[in-house]
């Protein structure tokens, strides 16, 4: 039996960041992974860094080499009806983003717990959740044929969307929320140099894509495709050529093609779960909500629940109070549920539903109107950059 103070299940983002902070703070705590290192440290996923977010890596001790190869970016592009408009994030909100990959922020956050000797449990197998509703929780798994225990004061529920935090808990105890997009997002990885400086957004009728980069070598570029769509449909030649035809003239002229390293097919849901405690677990990041992706909040509505729940358990083993602790949740929600309405509403404004062409007049009249509204580009820009912490990382 090994015994820790807080069980963390899953090794992406938000159970990696946790469980640093936490030995920071002289917590100790135990990672439980379903996958390999080499799988959790390869995966290609999200890309830009809200402010907040790089202030939390920094705190965790992890922003150096953030800070030395991220990109910032002050602004991005919205193309739409053959034009292409730029949203000065800067000068609308004073801030900026960071384009710095999620498998790199993975990558650093591993290295420093594997330097600090943490505890970390990769290819668990069978991982399951009892007594949460008792004082001290067991997590039990198999690894290397063998059936282990850990005996804990709390849960951190970190392992996505299919992991088995949330489904550990009775569905009458919780409400889900779920909107499900009738496409999906087809991304390729390319070492060539980017489009254009900054993101580029395009609404297009042919579909929506995104052009997005890792470094000035390497460029990541998506575009809007069908739930049945195949991989092996989509040889790198028909990626470049459909992502060609969904941009502004002149980014498809200027653009570099190049054989993909990386070629993936992600579904669009908007899910949230409330609460998000239940008795001695706490779920974070996406065991507990999904956005679609247009708005690139996922990862960083990861790091803000983390930010929460960190504090809480400094806050309660420090003082002995759990009042951050109850109010983990409610706090969590209310950030989540913004992020949840910008997400859904860009990915409504950029993608195409149907093949109505009265639809498609309403999104340009929207991007029309937004782009010559300094009200309405703040509030995007606001949302874009991350919404206001009320205390600093
Ligand atoms: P995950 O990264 O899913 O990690 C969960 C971990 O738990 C995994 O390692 C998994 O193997 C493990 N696990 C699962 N089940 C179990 C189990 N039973 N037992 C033990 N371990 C288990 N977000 C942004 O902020 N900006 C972006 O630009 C952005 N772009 C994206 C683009 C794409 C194409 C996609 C798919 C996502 C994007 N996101 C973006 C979202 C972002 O990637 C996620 O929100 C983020 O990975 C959430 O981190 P997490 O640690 O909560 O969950
Ligand atoms: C990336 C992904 C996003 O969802 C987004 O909005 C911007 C960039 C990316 O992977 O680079």
């Amino acid at each position: 039996m090994i015994r820790t103070q807080v069980a963390i299940i899953g090794a992406g983002p938000s159970g990696l960041l946790l469980s640093q902070l936490l030995h920071l703070h002289g917590i100790d705590n135990v990672v439980v992974e379903r996958q390999s290192r080499g799988y959790v440290e390869g995966r290609i996923r999200a890309g830009v860094l809200e402010q907040g977010t790089v202030d939390l890596l920094i705190a965790a001790g992890v922003g150096a080499r953030l800070l030395r190869e991220r990109l910032v970016h002050d602004g991005f592009a919205l193309g739409f009806d053959g034009r292409t408009f730029r949203v000065d994030l800067k000068g609308l909100t004073g801030n900026s983003v960071s384009v710095y990959g999620q498998t790199e922020v993975t990558k650093d956050l591993m290295d420093a717990r594997v330097a600090a000797g943490a505890k970390l449990v990769f290819e668990a197998a069978e991982v399951a959740l009892e007594g949460l509703d008792l004082a001290r929780p067991t997590v039990r798994y198999r690894s290397e044929g063998r059936t282990h225990e850990i005996s804990c004061d709390f849960v951190a529920g970190c392992d996505g969307y299919h992991g088995v935090s949330r489904r550990s808990v009775a569905p009458s105890a919780m409400q889900t929320f779920e909107r499900v997009y009738p496409f999906g997002w087809l991304g390729i990885l390319a070492d060539v140099p980017p489009a254009a400086h900054e993101l580029i957004y395009s609404n297009h009728s042919r579909g929506f894509a995104l052009c997005s980069m890792r470094s000035p070598t390497r460029s990541r570029y998506y575009v809007q495709c069908g739930l049945d769509e195949k991989l092996q449909d989509w040889p790198d030649s028909r990626f470049w050529d459909e992502l060609q035809r969904r941009m502004p003239a002149d980014v498809a002229n200027a653009m570099v093609t190049g054989p993909s390293i990386e070629k993936s097919i992600a579904p669009l849901r908007s899910f949230v779960v409330e609460p998000l405690r239940f008795g001695q677990l706490f779920l974070a990041g996406d065991a507990a909500h999904i956005v679609p992706p247009t708005g690139a909040k996922g990862l960083n509505l990861a790091a803000a629940d983390v930010r929460v729940l960190y504090r809480a358990f400094v806050e309660r083993y420090r003082t002995g109070n759990a009042g951050l602790l109850d109010r983990y949740s409610a706090e969590c929600l209310r950030r989540i549920w913004m992020a949840e309405r910008f997400s859904w509403w860009f990915t409504s404004t950029m993608h195409k539903f149907t093949e109505d062409a009265f639809a498609h007049r309403l999104q340009l009249a929207e991007l029309d109107y937004l782009t010559g509204s300094t009200a309405a580009l703040t509030s995007v820009a606001e949302n874009y950059v991350g919404l206001p912490f009320e205390s600093p990382a």
